[in-house]
């Protein structure tokens, strides 16, 4: 077997319905609907050659140097999904990956990681056996093998706007995997910003891992799984027929009840800094007065995301620079937008 080297860049997501609440191995409790991003990116090259070893054989690289927490965490993954790459444990493996978003930025880098290694295994195994020529199946084993290692994942392997969950309205849509949605999109939605603004750098007080779980007797889980299809078909009507009020409202309600979940659940959590809260009434009352179609939504951290028309760019900087940074409720952000998803890069 001839060695050989692949390389996938793959960028991060931002949920506008949310998931929250899983069951079985990595299946969703609602579909949820993202936005693929542009600028927050996972790179990563995977180099490998023939072991004949039977066990697998892994190095890891994170941004040059060996990070021995996230090599646990691949490896007990690529263990995991054996039976989907049983090639895997015949091979010797180099991992080199880095992101193109601060290590230190309180962004979550599971989609964009996971994804990437899921789109590089895929290319391994049809590189050695031809077996997913077709593009479609290509994506589809990615994003279902991203789903095993980030939920949220599977939806990175789409650009644009992406579905991720059984819903009535889509004969394709899966809870095993994601599928891209390119049905009609109302032109004020076909080129939305995302600006990240980093409130809080720290790592997260409480894993999306021990959320999920917490929803499992959660008091208000089954209102909540109902709430998000409903949201999910209403954004949905939104986003084809132009109704920016209905999307800007949708994905509001659909951040705060993320985290009055986490608020209200047996252990209760607050993801939200105070700052957090303060940037909302800004975020709100900048819109009413300057009449910007911008509104915020939260991932679980503190950190927001103001998603807005690309057209409204410079006065959306301006509101960024001149008031958020000026009175230090955030030290940084990070300038994205809607991007067309991961790129096979040449080696
Ligand atoms: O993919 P996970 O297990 O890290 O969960 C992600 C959960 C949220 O980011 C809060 C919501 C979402 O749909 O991305």
């Amino acid at each position: 077997m001839k060695p050989g080297v692949v390389c996938w860049q793959s960028p991060s997501n931002i949920a506008l319905i949310k998931y929250w609440g899983k069951y079985g191995n990595q299946l969703p409790q609602n579909p949820s609907l993202s936005l693929t991003l542009k600028n927050a990116l996972t790179k990563m090259k995977v180099s490998y050659s023939f072991s004949g070893s039977g066990k697998l054989q892994t190095e890891l690289l994170f941004e040059g140097k060996e990070s021995p927490l996230f090599h646990k965490k691949v490896n007990s993954f690529l263990t995991s999904i054996f039976t989907y790459f049983p090639f895997l444990n015949q091979l010797k493996i180099r991992i080199e990956t880095e992101n193109t978003f601060p290590h230190s930025a309180g962004i979550a880098s599971s989609a964009s990681s996971m994804s990437a290694l899921a789109l590089c295994l895929c290319s391994i195994e049809n590189d050695l056996f031809e077996s997913l020529k077709i593009k479609e199946d290509f994506y589809k084993k990615a994003s279902f093998i991203a789903r095993l290692g980030s939920g949220s994942a599977s939806r990175s392997v789409y650009g644009g706007m992406v579905l991720w969950g059984r819903h009535e309205g889509f004969s394709a849509s899966s809870n095993e995997f994601a599928i891209p949605f390119r049905e009609k999109i109302h032109p004020n939605f076909e080129f939305l910003n995302d600006a990240i603004l980093i409130v809080n750098e720290s790592v997260k007080k409480v894993s999306s891992s021990q959320g999920h779980a917490l929803m499992q007797d959660h008091p208000y889980a089954k209102s909540r799984f109902k709430q998000a299809k409903a949201s999910l078909t209403r954004i949905l009507g939104a986003i084809r027929s132009g109704n920016t009020m209905d999307f800007m409202e949708i994905v509001e309600n659909e951040a705060l009840s993320l985290h009055a979940m986490m608020m209200t659940s047996k252990m209760s959590f607050i993801l939200m800094d105070p700052d957090t809260i303060h940037i909302i009434d800004k975020i709100r009352f900048f819109r009413k007065e300057n009449k910007v179609d911008i509104c915020f939504t939260l991932d679980a951290g503190p950190n927001v995301h103001l998603i807005y028309p690309k057209k409204d760019r410079h006065q959306v900087k301006e509101f960024i620079e001149n008031d958020l940074i000026a009175s230090h409720q955030i030290k940084k952000w990070i300038d994205d937008c809607s991007g067309n998803g991961p790129i096979k890069l040449m080696v």
